[in-house]
Protein backbone atom coordinates (compact mmCIF):
# COMPACT_ATOMS: atom_id res chain seq x y z
CA UNK A 1 0.00 0.00 0.00
CA UNK A 2 1.21 3.51 -0.58
CA UNK A 3 0.10 6.95 1.12
CA UNK A 4 0.26 9.96 -1.10
CA UNK A 5 -0.69 13.40 0.47
CA UNK A 6 -1.23 16.64 -1.13
CA UNK A 7 -0.58 20.16 0.72
CA UNK A 8 -2.76 22.43 -1.27
CA UNK A 9 -3.80 25.82 0.05
CA UNK A 10 -7.00 25.00 1.00
CA UNK A 11 -6.95 21.45 2.19
CA UNK A 12 -4.72 18.72 2.78
CA UNK A 13 -5.89 15.34 0.64
CA UNK A 14 -4.86 11.81 1.28
CA UNK A 15 -5.10 9.19 -0.98
CA UNK A 16 -4.09 5.04 -0.50
CA UNK A 17 -3.26 3.44 -3.44
CA UNK A 18 -2.55 -0.46 -3.68
CA UNK A 19 0.36 -1.90 -5.44
CA UNK A 20 -1.65 -2.12 -9.03
CA UNK A 21 -2.48 1.73 -8.37
CA UNK A 22 -6.26 1.32 -7.45
CA UNK A 23 -6.55 3.96 -5.20
CA UNK A 24 -8.72 2.28 -2.24
CA UNK A 25 -9.57 5.08 0.08
CA UNK A 26 -9.55 9.66 -0.17
CA UNK A 27 -9.52 11.86 2.84
CA UNK A 28 -9.33 15.47 3.02
CA UNK A 29 -9.00 18.38 5.73
CA UNK A 30 -9.49 22.04 4.94
CA UNK A 31 -7.09 24.95 5.33
CA UNK A 32 -7.31 28.53 6.16
CA UNK A 33 -5.42 31.23 5.09
CA UNK A 34 -4.77 34.08 7.02
CA UNK A 35 -4.09 37.61 5.51
CA UNK A 36 -2.44 40.15 7.56
CA UNK A 37 -1.78 42.62 5.68
CA UNK A 38 -2.70 43.69 2.00
CA UNK A 39 -1.07 41.36 -0.29
CA UNK A 40 0.72 39.52 2.66
CA UNK A 41 -0.60 35.03 2.60
CA UNK A 42 0.38 33.09 5.12
CA UNK A 43 -0.17 29.72 6.82
CA UNK A 44 1.02 28.43 9.76
CA UNK A 45 2.97 24.73 9.29
CA UNK A 46 1.80 23.29 12.29
CA UNK A 47 -2.04 23.63 11.14
CA UNK A 48 -0.33 21.29 8.03
CA UNK A 49 0.83 18.80 10.30
CA UNK A 50 -2.80 18.96 12.02
CA UNK A 51 -4.48 18.33 8.93
CA UNK A 52 -2.02 15.30 7.73
CA UNK A 53 -3.11 13.49 11.29
CA UNK A 54 -6.54 13.92 10.26
CA UNK A 55 -6.31 12.92 6.88
CA UNK A 56 -4.37 9.62 8.38
CA UNK A 57 -6.84 9.02 10.72
CA UNK A 58 -9.38 9.20 8.45
CA UNK A 59 -7.77 6.85 5.71
CA UNK A 60 -6.86 4.56 9.05
CA UNK A 61 -11.03 4.38 10.13
CA UNK A 62 -12.07 3.60 6.49
CA UNK A 63 -8.94 1.18 5.88
CA UNK A 64 -7.33 -0.31 9.59
CA UNK A 65 -6.12 -3.60 7.18
CA UNK A 66 -4.16 -1.13 4.54
CA UNK A 67 -3.22 1.49 6.40
CA UNK A 68 -0.91 -1.18 8.53
CA UNK A 69 0.33 -2.06 5.08
CA UNK A 70 1.85 1.28 3.80
CA UNK A 71 5.33 0.95 2.28
CA UNK A 72 5.42 4.44 0.90
CA UNK A 73 4.59 7.73 1.49
CA UNK A 74 4.75 10.62 -1.18
CA UNK A 75 3.86 13.94 -0.80
CA UNK A 76 3.09 16.46 -3.05
CA UNK A 77 2.78 20.05 -2.47
CA UNK A 78 1.80 24.13 -2.68
CA UNK A 79 5.40 25.50 -3.92
CA UNK A 80 7.35 28.40 -2.98
CA UNK A 81 6.40 28.49 0.50
CA UNK A 82 9.39 30.14 2.71
CA UNK A 83 9.15 27.80 6.09
CA UNK A 84 11.93 28.71 8.56
CA UNK A 85 13.43 26.85 11.27
CA UNK A 86 15.94 27.76 13.48
CA UNK A 87 18.49 24.99 15.14
CA UNK A 88 16.40 23.16 16.87
CA UNK A 89 14.19 22.66 14.06
CA UNK A 90 11.04 25.33 16.05
CA UNK A 91 9.24 27.44 12.95
CA UNK A 92 10.33 30.68 13.45
CA UNK A 93 7.27 32.65 12.02
CA UNK A 94 4.49 31.68 9.86
CA UNK A 95 5.06 30.22 6.20
CA UNK A 96 5.25 33.22 3.63
CA UNK A 97 3.09 31.31 0.76
CA UNK A 98 3.27 31.03 -3.11
CA UNK A 99 0.73 33.70 -3.62
CA UNK A 100 2.32 36.20 -1.23
CA UNK A 101 2.91 39.79 -2.80
CA UNK A 102 5.34 41.56 -0.92
CA UNK A 103 8.47 40.80 -1.95
CA UNK A 104 8.43 42.60 -5.14
CA UNK A 105 11.11 45.01 -4.55
CA UNK A 106 13.33 42.39 -3.77
CA UNK A 107 12.87 40.72 -6.61
CA UNK A 108 14.75 44.11 -8.47
CA UNK A 109 17.46 43.80 -5.81
CA UNK A 110 18.44 39.76 -7.14
CA UNK A 111 18.53 40.99 -10.72
CA UNK A 112 21.10 43.90 -9.75
CA UNK A 113 23.02 41.90 -7.61
CA UNK A 114 23.10 38.91 -10.25
CA UNK A 115 22.69 40.05 -13.55
CA UNK A 116 22.55 36.32 -15.28
CA UNK A 117 20.23 35.05 -12.43
CA UNK A 118 17.56 34.17 -15.17
CA UNK A 119 20.63 32.05 -17.12
CA UNK A 120 20.75 30.16 -13.97
CA UNK A 121 17.30 29.51 -12.60
CA UNK A 122 15.42 29.67 -15.81
CA UNK A 123 12.86 32.02 -14.36
CA UNK A 124 12.24 35.66 -13.61
CA UNK A 125 12.60 36.18 -10.65
CA UNK A 126 8.81 36.56 -9.01
CA UNK A 127 7.41 37.90 -5.54
CA UNK A 128 5.98 34.08 -5.10
CA UNK A 129 9.16 32.66 -5.39
CA UNK A 130 11.53 32.05 -2.05
CA UNK A 131 14.43 33.64 -2.38
CA UNK A 132 12.68 37.16 -2.78
CA UNK A 133 10.81 36.44 0.77
CA UNK A 134 14.16 35.68 2.74
CA UNK A 135 15.79 38.82 1.37
CA UNK A 136 12.30 40.48 2.60
CA UNK A 137 12.82 38.75 5.89
CA UNK A 138 15.95 39.87 6.41
CA UNK A 139 15.27 43.59 5.70
CA UNK A 140 12.14 43.49 8.06
CA UNK A 141 12.91 40.85 10.65
CA UNK A 142 16.52 40.61 11.04
CA UNK A 143 15.94 39.06 14.26
CA UNK A 144 14.25 36.07 12.76
CA UNK A 145 16.41 36.20 9.59
CA UNK A 146 19.53 35.40 11.91
CA UNK A 147 18.24 32.66 13.66
CA UNK A 148 17.68 30.76 9.86
CA UNK A 149 19.10 27.41 10.27
CA UNK A 150 16.96 25.55 7.73
CA UNK A 151 14.24 27.39 4.98
CA UNK A 152 12.06 24.54 3.72
CA UNK A 153 8.97 24.38 1.38
CA UNK A 154 5.93 23.41 2.92
CA UNK A 155 5.29 19.18 1.98
CA UNK A 156 9.62 19.70 2.76
CA UNK A 157 8.61 20.58 6.29
CA UNK A 158 6.50 17.72 6.92
CA UNK A 159 8.89 15.58 5.32
CA UNK A 160 11.16 17.12 8.63
CA UNK A 161 8.29 16.03 11.30
CA UNK A 162 7.53 12.57 9.44
CA UNK A 163 11.72 11.83 9.75
CA UNK A 164 13.62 14.19 11.16
CA UNK A 165 15.53 14.73 7.88
CA UNK A 166 15.81 17.57 5.79
CA UNK A 167 15.34 16.94 2.23
CA UNK A 168 13.76 18.37 -0.84
CA UNK A 169 12.87 17.15 -4.43
CA UNK A 170 14.12 18.78 -7.71
CA UNK A 171 10.77 20.11 -8.89
CA UNK A 172 9.61 21.81 -6.07
CA UNK A 173 13.41 23.49 -5.42
CA UNK A 174 13.38 24.79 -8.79
CA UNK A 175 10.66 26.97 -7.49
CA UNK A 176 12.90 28.22 -4.36
CA UNK A 177 15.27 30.25 -7.50
CA UNK A 178 17.99 29.37 -5.70
CA UNK A 179 18.40 26.00 -7.62
CA UNK A 180 20.48 25.78 -11.20
CA UNK A 181 17.53 24.08 -12.95
CA UNK A 182 20.04 22.89 -15.47
CA UNK A 183 22.22 20.90 -13.34
CA UNK A 184 19.70 20.00 -11.32
CA UNK A 185 21.89 21.42 -7.88
CA UNK A 186 22.08 24.06 -5.90
CA UNK A 187 23.75 26.94 -6.87
CA UNK A 188 26.09 29.09 -4.91
CA UNK A 189 25.96 32.08 -7.07
CA UNK A 190 22.31 32.61 -6.51
CA UNK A 191 22.88 31.84 -2.58
CA UNK A 192 25.22 34.50 -2.56
CA UNK A 193 23.53 37.14 -4.07
CA UNK A 194 20.15 36.73 -1.88
CA UNK A 195 22.64 36.22 1.80
CA UNK A 196 21.99 32.31 2.04
CA UNK A 197 24.41 29.57 2.53
CA UNK A 198 24.17 25.29 1.30
CA UNK A 199 24.07 25.08 4.93
CA UNK A 200 20.56 26.35 5.40
CA UNK A 201 19.12 24.16 2.40
CA UNK A 202 18.17 21.11 2.37
CA UNK A 203 19.50 17.86 0.79
CA UNK A 204 18.44 17.62 -2.92
CA UNK A 205 16.68 14.31 -4.36
CA UNK A 206 14.79 13.16 -7.45
CA UNK A 207 10.89 13.13 -6.93
CA UNK A 208 10.73 9.03 -7.12
CA UNK A 209 14.34 9.07 -4.64
CA UNK A 210 13.60 7.41 -0.88
CA UNK A 211 14.57 10.09 1.44
CA UNK A 212 14.39 8.46 4.75
CA UNK A 213 11.74 6.58 7.00
CA UNK A 214 9.44 8.02 9.06
CA UNK A 215 10.36 7.81 12.91
CA UNK A 216 9.25 4.69 15.14
CA UNK A 217 7.40 6.59 17.03
CA UNK A 218 5.16 8.29 14.03
CA UNK A 219 4.93 4.71 13.01
CA UNK A 220 3.25 3.16 16.09
CA UNK A 221 1.13 6.93 16.12
CA UNK A 222 -0.16 6.23 12.65
CA UNK A 223 -0.18 2.61 12.61
CA UNK A 224 2.38 2.33 10.23
CA UNK A 225 4.55 -0.77 11.28
CA UNK A 226 6.61 -1.22 8.35
CA UNK A 227 8.06 2.22 8.80
CA UNK A 228 7.56 3.70 4.77
CA UNK A 229 9.81 5.38 3.36
CA UNK A 230 9.06 8.70 2.22
CA UNK A 231 9.97 9.48 -1.63
CA UNK A 232 10.98 12.94 -2.54
CA UNK A 233 7.71 13.99 -4.03
CA UNK A 234 6.92 17.07 -6.27
CA UNK A 235 5.70 20.20 -6.38
CA UNK A 236 1.66 20.32 -6.53
CA UNK A 237 1.99 20.70 -10.59
CA UNK A 238 4.94 18.52 -11.13
CA UNK A 239 2.77 16.18 -9.12
CA UNK A 240 -0.06 16.16 -10.64
CA UNK A 241 1.50 15.79 -13.89
CA UNK A 242 2.62 12.47 -12.33
CA UNK A 243 -0.55 11.74 -11.49
CA UNK A 244 -2.11 11.79 -14.46
CA UNK A 245 1.20 10.26 -16.47
CA UNK A 246 1.90 13.53 -18.20
CA UNK A 247 5.42 13.12 -18.29
CA UNK A 248 7.10 12.86 -21.75
CA UNK A 249 7.92 15.51 -23.75
CA UNK A 250 5.03 17.89 -24.79
CA UNK A 251 2.31 16.00 -22.48
CA UNK A 252 0.16 19.26 -21.01
CA UNK A 253 -2.44 19.54 -18.10
CA UNK A 254 -4.42 22.69 -16.97
CA UNK A 255 -4.79 22.65 -13.46
CA UNK A 256 -8.03 24.60 -12.06
CA UNK A 257 -6.88 24.68 -8.42
CA UNK A 258 -6.14 27.70 -5.94
CA UNK A 259 -4.15 28.73 -8.74
CA UNK A 260 -3.95 27.61 -12.31
CA UNK A 261 -1.60 25.94 -14.02
CA UNK A 262 -0.69 25.74 -17.78
CA UNK A 263 1.69 22.66 -17.61
CA UNK A 264 3.82 20.63 -20.37
CA UNK A 265 6.62 18.23 -19.70
CA UNK A 266 10.12 18.38 -21.65
CA UNK A 267 12.85 16.26 -22.37
CA UNK A 268 15.28 19.18 -21.85
CA UNK A 269 15.45 22.32 -19.81
CA UNK A 270 13.10 24.96 -22.02
CA UNK A 271 13.47 28.48 -20.31
CA UNK A 272 11.52 31.51 -21.53
CA UNK A 273 11.57 34.11 -18.50
CA UNK A 274 10.49 37.08 -20.71
CA UNK A 275 7.13 36.21 -20.29
CA UNK A 276 7.09 34.61 -16.56
CA UNK A 277 7.07 31.13 -18.47
CA UNK A 278 8.01 29.00 -15.60
CA UNK A 279 10.88 26.49 -16.52
CA UNK A 280 11.50 24.18 -13.82
CA UNK A 281 12.56 20.48 -13.15
CA UNK A 282 10.19 17.60 -13.57
CA UNK A 283 9.71 15.53 -10.28
CA UNK A 284 10.43 12.47 -12.16
CA UNK A 285 14.96 12.37 -13.19
CA UNK A 286 16.11 13.48 -16.22
CA UNK A 287 13.09 15.40 -17.08
CA UNK A 288 12.00 19.38 -16.97
CA UNK A 289 8.45 20.78 -17.08
CA UNK A 290 7.57 24.25 -18.56
CA UNK A 291 4.14 25.86 -16.69
CA UNK A 292 2.55 28.96 -17.62
CA UNK A 293 1.07 30.30 -13.40
CA UNK A 294 -1.85 32.24 -13.05
CA UNK A 295 -2.46 32.82 -9.08
CA UNK A 296 -6.14 33.17 -8.32
CA UNK A 297 -8.24 30.57 -10.68
CA UNK A 298 -10.48 29.10 -8.25
CA UNK A 299 -9.63 31.65 -5.63
CA UNK A 300 -11.30 34.24 -7.90
CA UNK A 301 -14.78 32.12 -7.76
CA UNK A 302 -14.22 31.38 -4.07
CA UNK A 303 -13.59 35.81 -3.60
CA UNK A 304 -16.84 36.05 -5.49
CA UNK A 305 -18.89 33.57 -3.21
CA UNK A 306 -17.76 35.15 -0.17
CA UNK A 307 -18.89 38.42 -1.55
CA UNK A 308 -22.19 37.09 -2.67
CA UNK A 309 -22.28 34.86 0.46
CA UNK A 310 -23.32 31.80 -1.92
CA UNK A 311 -21.07 28.93 -2.33
CA UNK A 312 -19.17 28.95 -5.73
CA UNK A 313 -20.62 25.24 -6.96
CA UNK A 314 -24.19 27.10 -6.37
CA UNK A 315 -23.38 30.16 -8.70
CA UNK A 316 -22.03 28.38 -11.30
CA UNK A 317 -24.49 25.92 -11.03
CA UNK A 318 -26.52 28.67 -11.85
CA UNK A 319 -25.65 29.78 -15.09
CA UNK A 320 -26.64 26.14 -16.49
CA UNK A 321 -24.76 24.03 -18.63
CA UNK A 322 -24.94 25.39 -22.25
CA UNK A 323 -22.59 27.87 -23.87
CA UNK A 324 -23.59 31.11 -26.03
CA UNK A 325 -20.81 33.18 -25.79
CA UNK A 326 -18.87 35.24 -23.21
CA UNK A 327 -20.27 37.18 -20.13
CA UNK A 328 -21.07 40.65 -21.15
CA UNK A 329 -18.57 41.96 -18.20
CA UNK A 330 -14.87 41.67 -18.31
CA UNK A 331 -12.92 40.50 -15.32
CA UNK A 332 -9.35 40.47 -14.54
CA UNK A 333 -8.54 38.09 -11.63
CA UNK A 334 -5.25 39.64 -10.49
CA UNK A 335 -6.42 39.52 -6.72
CA UNK A 336 -3.52 38.85 -5.70
CA UNK A 337 -0.67 39.97 -8.53
CA UNK A 338 -0.25 38.16 -11.61
CA UNK A 339 2.88 35.57 -12.88
CA UNK A 340 2.22 34.99 -16.38
CA UNK A 341 2.76 36.32 -18.65
CA UNK A 342 2.79 40.36 -16.92
CA UNK A 343 5.21 39.18 -13.89
CA UNK A 344 3.41 41.79 -11.93
CA UNK A 345 3.12 41.33 -8.11
CA UNK A 346 1.43 44.90 -7.49
CA UNK A 347 -1.36 44.70 -10.15
CA UNK A 348 -4.99 44.18 -8.79
CA UNK A 349 -8.33 42.56 -10.58
CA UNK A 350 -10.56 44.69 -12.33
CA UNK A 351 -14.23 44.17 -13.59
CA UNK A 352 -15.21 46.08 -16.37
CA UNK A 353 -18.49 46.31 -18.31
CA UNK A 354 -20.68 46.88 -15.06
CA UNK A 355 -24.15 47.94 -15.62
CA UNK A 356 -27.13 48.43 -13.74
CA UNK A 357 -28.49 44.99 -15.20
CA UNK A 358 -25.26 42.92 -14.27
CA UNK A 359 -26.26 40.67 -11.69
CA UNK A 360 -24.58 37.46 -9.61
CA UNK A 361 -25.04 35.51 -12.79
CA UNK A 362 -23.19 38.05 -15.40
CA UNK A 363 -20.16 38.18 -12.46
CA UNK A 364 -20.29 34.68 -12.05
CA UNK A 365 -19.45 34.28 -16.03
CA UNK A 366 -17.17 36.86 -16.11
CA UNK A 367 -14.95 35.27 -13.29
CA UNK A 368 -15.04 32.05 -14.91
CA UNK A 369 -14.04 33.76 -18.26
CA UNK A 370 -11.66 35.68 -17.13
CA UNK A 371 -10.03 33.00 -15.30
CA UNK A 372 -10.03 30.79 -18.79
CA UNK A 373 -8.54 34.27 -20.81
CA UNK A 374 -5.55 34.15 -18.22
CA UNK A 375 -4.83 30.36 -19.12
CA UNK A 376 -5.05 31.67 -22.94
CA UNK A 377 -2.33 34.24 -21.72
CA UNK A 378 -0.75 31.32 -20.69
CA UNK A 379 -0.66 29.17 -23.42
CA UNK A 380 0.22 32.13 -25.81
CA UNK A 381 3.52 32.53 -23.83
CA UNK A 382 4.20 28.99 -24.27
CA UNK A 383 3.84 29.52 -27.45
CA UNK A 384 6.37 32.16 -27.57
CA UNK A 385 8.87 29.62 -25.90
CA UNK A 386 8.16 27.12 -28.78
CA UNK A 387 5.77 24.83 -26.83
CA UNK A 388 2.74 24.41 -28.99
CA UNK A 389 -0.25 22.67 -26.69
CA UNK A 390 -2.61 20.64 -29.02
CA UNK A 391 -4.53 19.30 -26.45
CA UNK A 392 -4.74 19.12 -22.23
CA UNK A 393 -5.88 16.88 -19.32
CA UNK A 394 -8.17 19.11 -16.40
CA UNK A 395 -7.44 18.33 -12.73
CA UNK A 396 -8.12 20.22 -10.16
CA UNK A 397 -11.21 21.37 -7.86
CA UNK A 398 -12.41 23.72 -10.73
CA UNK A 399 -13.23 20.67 -13.08
CA UNK A 400 -16.49 20.56 -11.10
CA UNK A 401 -17.77 22.43 -13.44
CA UNK A 402 -18.55 21.47 -16.77
CA UNK A 403 -19.47 24.79 -17.94
CA UNK A 404 -16.09 26.34 -16.85
CA UNK A 405 -14.43 23.23 -18.65
CA UNK A 406 -16.33 24.00 -21.64
CA UNK A 407 -15.19 27.79 -21.60
CA UNK A 408 -11.68 27.12 -21.07
CA UNK A 409 -11.93 24.28 -24.19
CA UNK A 410 -13.56 27.60 -26.04
CA UNK A 411 -10.92 29.93 -25.02
CA UNK A 412 -7.96 27.86 -25.26
CA UNK A 413 -9.18 25.82 -28.68
CA UNK A 414 -8.07 22.96 -28.05
CA UNK A 415 -9.78 19.76 -26.59
CA UNK A 416 -10.01 19.54 -22.89
CA UNK A 417 -9.51 15.50 -21.03
CA UNK A 418 -11.44 15.16 -18.32
CA UNK A 419 -9.69 12.06 -16.26
CA UNK A 420 -11.83 9.86 -14.26
CA UNK A 421 -10.75 10.26 -10.80
CA UNK A 422 -10.31 14.55 -11.91
CA UNK A 423 -9.71 15.76 -7.50
CA UNK A 424 -7.20 13.69 -6.70
CA UNK A 425 -4.22 14.76 -9.00
CA UNK A 426 -0.97 15.75 -6.78
CA UNK A 427 -2.25 13.38 -4.07
CA UNK A 428 -2.27 10.42 -6.80
CA UNK A 429 1.29 11.52 -8.11
CA UNK A 430 2.67 11.54 -5.03
CA UNK A 431 0.91 7.75 -3.89
CA UNK A 432 2.69 6.91 -7.62
CA UNK A 433 6.42 8.67 -6.21
CA UNK A 434 5.50 6.79 -2.98
CA UNK A 435 5.45 3.22 -5.24
CA UNK A 436 8.46 3.71 -6.94
CA UNK A 437 10.90 5.19 -4.06
CA UNK A 438 9.58 2.24 -2.96
CA UNK A 439 10.12 -0.39 -4.93
CA UNK A 440 12.34 1.11 -7.34
CA UNK A 441 10.10 0.93 -10.32
CA UNK A 442 10.08 3.00 -13.46
CA UNK A 443 8.82 6.07 -13.84
CA UNK A 444 7.76 5.14 -17.53
CA UNK A 445 6.33 2.00 -16.59
CA UNK A 446 4.71 3.66 -13.54
CA UNK A 447 3.37 6.80 -15.29
CA UNK A 448 0.49 5.66 -17.71
CA UNK A 449 -2.38 8.03 -18.29
CA UNK A 450 -5.66 7.57 -16.98
CA UNK A 451 -8.95 6.64 -18.21
CA UNK A 452 -10.56 9.87 -19.46
CA UNK A 453 -13.96 10.26 -18.55
CA UNK A 454 -15.15 12.98 -21.32
CA UNK A 455 -13.48 15.03 -23.42
CA UNK A 456 -14.94 18.55 -23.71
CA UNK A 457 -14.69 20.31 -27.02
CA UNK A 458 -14.71 23.91 -27.83
CA UNK A 459 -17.87 25.18 -28.38
CA UNK A 460 -17.99 26.27 -32.36
CA UNK A 461 -20.56 28.68 -32.07
CA UNK A 462 -19.11 31.12 -29.46
CA UNK A 463 -15.50 30.63 -30.79
CA UNK A 464 -15.80 33.69 -32.92
CA UNK A 465 -17.48 36.07 -29.61
CA UNK A 466 -14.76 34.63 -27.61
CA UNK A 467 -11.79 35.66 -29.25
CA UNK A 468 -12.94 38.81 -29.51
CA UNK A 469 -13.76 39.38 -25.71
CA UNK A 470 -9.99 37.47 -24.80
CA UNK A 471 -8.76 40.74 -27.53
CA UNK A 472 -10.44 43.20 -25.61
CA UNK A 473 -9.35 41.31 -22.26
CA UNK A 474 -5.75 41.43 -23.54
CA UNK A 475 -6.10 45.62 -23.78
CA UNK A 476 -6.85 46.12 -20.20
CA UNK A 477 -3.69 45.19 -18.22
CA UNK A 478 -1.66 47.82 -20.55
CA UNK A 479 -4.42 50.47 -19.84
CA UNK A 480 -4.69 49.41 -15.84
CA UNK A 481 -0.94 48.52 -14.79
CA UNK A 482 -0.12 52.27 -13.86
CA UNK A 483 -3.12 52.04 -12.14
CA UNK A 484 -2.00 50.54 -8.21
CA UNK A 485 -4.28 51.36 -5.56
CA UNK A 486 -2.48 50.64 -2.08
C1 LIG B 1 3.27 27.25 -8.96
C2 LIG B 1 2.49 27.89 -7.86
C3 LIG B 1 1.20 27.33 -7.45
C4 LIG B 1 1.38 26.71 -6.11
C5 LIG B 1 0.07 26.47 -5.40
O1 LIG B 1 4.40 27.97 -9.31
O2 LIG B 1 2.91 28.86 -7.26
O3 LIG B 1 0.65 26.47 -8.39
O4 LIG B 1 2.16 25.56 -6.21
O5 LIG B 1 -0.61 25.41 -5.70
Amino acid sequence: MYLGLDFGTSSVKGVLMDAKQKIVATASSPLKVSRPHPGWSEQNPDHWWKAANAVVASLRKQKPKAIAQVAGIGMSGQQHGATLLDKTGKVLRPCILWNDARSFEECKEILAACPNAMDITGNIPLAGFTAPKLMWVKKHEPKIFAQVSKVLLPKDYIRFRMTGTYGSDMSDASGTYWLDVAKRAWSDTMLAATHMRRDQMPELFEGTDATGQITPALAKAWGMPLRPVVAGGGGDNASAAVGIGAVKDGQALVSIGTSGVLFVSNDRYSPNAAQAVHAFCHAVPGTWHQMGVILSATASMEWLAGLLKTPAPKLTSALGGALTGPSTALFLPYLSGERTPVGDSQIRGAFIGLAHETDAKVMTHAVMDGVAFAFRDCLEALRAAGTDVKRVMAVGGGTHSALWLKIIATVLNVPVDLPVAGDVGGAFGGARMALMAATGADYKKVCTGPKVAKTILPEKKARAAYETAYQNYKKVYPAIKDIKQT
